[in-house]
C-alpha cells in the first residue's frame, strides 16, 4: 500500500526545509529587530477557545475531534485566541507592553488551491496593552519591514489599511442596529467575490428597499483612498453629541497613525482602502491586509486591533493589536519575484580516507573540527580513494581533508580546495590555527605566506 501526504500538508525534504526555515530566519531577525519576544504555546487546544472567538468561516474549517480523555479539541486554526488565553491570565505580571511574536503551524480545512493550504506556517507579532495608534503603527512597520527584509521593493506589495470602528460608525449614520450592522459587515467582506446582483439582493436582506442608494454610499466609501477624501467623509456623516465626538477623535487617530506611517518610513506602501474589513469576528479598530501590488492573489499577511478578546477570554481589559503573515504566498510571491531562498548548507570539509589506519587520525580531526562548530562529513565505510574525491567535489563542499598513508607517515593533513583544486599541506597539529583562515580566505592566503 502506497501512503501520500494528506490533501493540503506538505512534506519538506531537504531543499524545501532549508527555503522555510530561511523564511523563519527572516520572520525571526524582522521581529527581534523590533525587540519583540518570541513565545510558544500548544498546537492543540480545547475547542471552546475557538468557537465564537475565531468566527463563522475560521470555526467551519476546524480540525478538530474528541481525545481519549472525552475532551473536545481542535488544531489551532490561528495564533490569537491563544496569545490572548495565555497573556490575559499572566496580565498582572507582565510588563505592559507585551510586544511578543512566534512562528508556528497552523490548520484549517480549507480546499486546498494555490495561496491556501490545510497546513501552513504563520508568522504573530503582537502588541498587548497599548491602545493607541502607535501600536497600529509599529505593527504596520514591522510588517512592511518584513516583506523588505526578503528582498522585495516597497513598491512589490501594498498594505491595505482600514478601520471596522469607523464602518461602525458610517453603519449608525445608515440607521442600522448591531445586528444589521454586523451582517452588512460581512457583506462588504465578500463584495468582490459577489456579482452586482446577487449583492444587492443581500444587502435588500438587510435593509430592504434602500439597498440601492446604501450600496452607492459603501461603493463611495470604498473607493477612498487618501486622508483628505477620508476626512471629509468622515465630517458628512450625519452623527450627532457622542457618537458625533467619537468620530471626531477617530479622525485624529488616523491622522496620528499615518503621520508615525510615514516618519517610520512606511507610508508608500501604506494604502487607505475601506473595502478590508477582515473576516474574523474579534477585530474592533484598524485592520489591515498585505497583498502583492497588483493586488492579485490571496492576502500575504492580515490583522488589527482586538481590543475585547483578552477580556472575553476571562483576562482583564487589555487592549490588543496585531497581525499574521503566512509561509505560503509569501514563497510564491518571492519566487514571482527571482529571489532566492537559502538552499540546503554545505559541508565545510569532507575527509578523504585511505584505510583503517589512517581513519583514527582522520576521525580525531573530524570530531574536534565538529566541536569548533564546522560542518564536516567522512565516508561512513572504506571506499576507493578517487571514488572518494569525486564525490567529494559532487558534494559542493568547500575542502577535502586527504589523509593518505603518506600524509599519516609524515603527520600531516592534505587540505584540497575543491572549488580551485589548489592544495596546502599542513602539520596535523598546526590545523586548529589554520582552519578559520582557511575557511575565511581559502588556502592560498597560507600558501603565499610560506
Ligand atoms: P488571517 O487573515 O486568517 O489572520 O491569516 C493571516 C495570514 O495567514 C493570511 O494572510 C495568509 O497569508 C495566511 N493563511 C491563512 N489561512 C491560510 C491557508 N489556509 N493556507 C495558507 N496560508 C493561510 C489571522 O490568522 C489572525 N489571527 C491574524 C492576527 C494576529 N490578528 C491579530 N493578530
Amino acid at each position: 500500500m502506497e501512503f501520500e501526504t494528506l490533501p493540503g500538508f506538505r512534506d519538506f525534504l531537504p531543499d524545501a526545509c532549508s527555503a522555510r526555515n530561511s523564511i523563519f530566519d527572516h520572520w525571526r531577525l524582522a521581529a527581534e529587530s523590533f525587540n519583540f519576544q518570541e513565545y510558544d504555546a500548544p498546537v492543540l487546544e480545547p475547542l471552546e477557545l475557538f468557537i465564537e472567538k475565531s468566527g463563522e468561516e475560521i470555526v467551519g474549517q476546524l480540525f478538530n475531534f474528541t481525545d481519549r480523555g472525552d475532551r473536545s479539541v481542535a488544531l489551532r486554526p490561528e495564533m490569537t485566541p491563544t496569545l490572548a488565553r495565555l497573556v490575559g491570565a499572566r496580565a498582572n505580571s507582565l510588563k505592559r507592553p507585551v510586544k511578543w511574536f512566534t512562528i508556528g503551524e497552523h490548520y484549517r480545512y480549507e480546499r486546498p488551491q494555490k495561496g491556501r493550504l490545510r497546513a501552513f506556517y504563520q508568522f504573530n507579532a503582537d502588541i498587548l496593552g497599548e491602545s493607541g495608534p502607535g501600536a497600529d503603527a509599529e505593527l504596520i512597520a514591522l510588517l512592511a519591514h518584513t516583506l523588505r527584509s526578503f528582498g522585495l521593493a516597497a513598491d512589490d506589495f501594498v498594505i491595505r489599511l482600514s478601520d471596522r470602528n469607523l464602518w461602525w460608525s458610517i453603519l449608525a449614520a445608515e440607521d442600522l442596529e448591531t445586528e444589521k450592522a454586523i451582517e452588512v459587515l460581512g457583506i462588504i467582506d465578500k463584495m468582490d467575490r459577489m456579482g452586482r446582483e446577487r449583492l444587492l439582493e443581500k444587502l435588500a436582506d438587510a435593509v430592504g428597499s434602500r439597498a440601492g442608494e446604501v450600496c452607492a454610499r459603501i461603493d463611495a466609501v470604498r473607493e477612498i483612498r487618501d486622508f483628505a477624501a477620508l476626512e471629509s467623509m468622515i465630517r458628512s456623516l450625519p452623527l450627532e453629541g457622542a457618537s458625533a465626538e467619537a468620530l471626531h477623535a477617530r479622525v485624529e487617530d488616523w491622522r496620528c497613525l499615518m503621520e508615525l506611517l510615514s516618519h517610520l518610513g512606511v507610508g508608500d506602501s501604506v494604502r487607505i482602502d475601506l473595502s478590508i474589513v477582515r473576516g474574523l469576528a474579534y477585530y474592533t479598530g484598524f485592520v489591515f491586509e498585505a497583498f502583492e501590488a497588483s493586488g492579485a492573489g490571496r492576502a500575504l499577511a492580515g490583522g488589527g486591533r482586538y481590543d475585547d478578546l483578552v477580556q472575553k477570554l476571562g483576562g482583564p481589559a487589555m487592549p490588543a493589536v496585531g497581525f499574521a503573515m503566512g509561509d505560503v504566498t509569501l514563497a510564491d510571491l518571492l519566487q514571482e519575484k527571482s529571489i532566492d531562498l537559502e538552499p540546503p548548507a554545505k559541508a565545510d570539509f569532507v575527509c578523504v580516507i585511505g584505510g583503517l589506519e589512517e581513519q583514527c587520525f582522520a576521525l580525531q580531526d573530524v570530531a574536534f573540527l565538529r566541536h569548533l562548530g564546522y560542518r564536516v562529513e567522512y565516508p561512513l565505510k572504506s571506499q576507493n580513494f578517487g571514488k572518494q574525491l569525486k564525490a567529494a567535489v559532487q558534494s559542493g563542499a568547500s575542502f577535502a581533508l586527504i589523509y593518505g598513508s603518506e600524509e599519516r607517515e609524515q603527520g600531516v593533513v592534505r587540505v584540497r580546495d575543491l572549488r580551485t583544486a589548489t592544495e596546502l599541506v599542513l602539520p596535523r597539529e598546526k590545523l586548529a590555527s589554520a582552519v578559520s583562515g582557511i575557511i575565511a580566505d581559502g588556502i592560498e592566503s597560507l600558501t603565499s605566506g610560506d
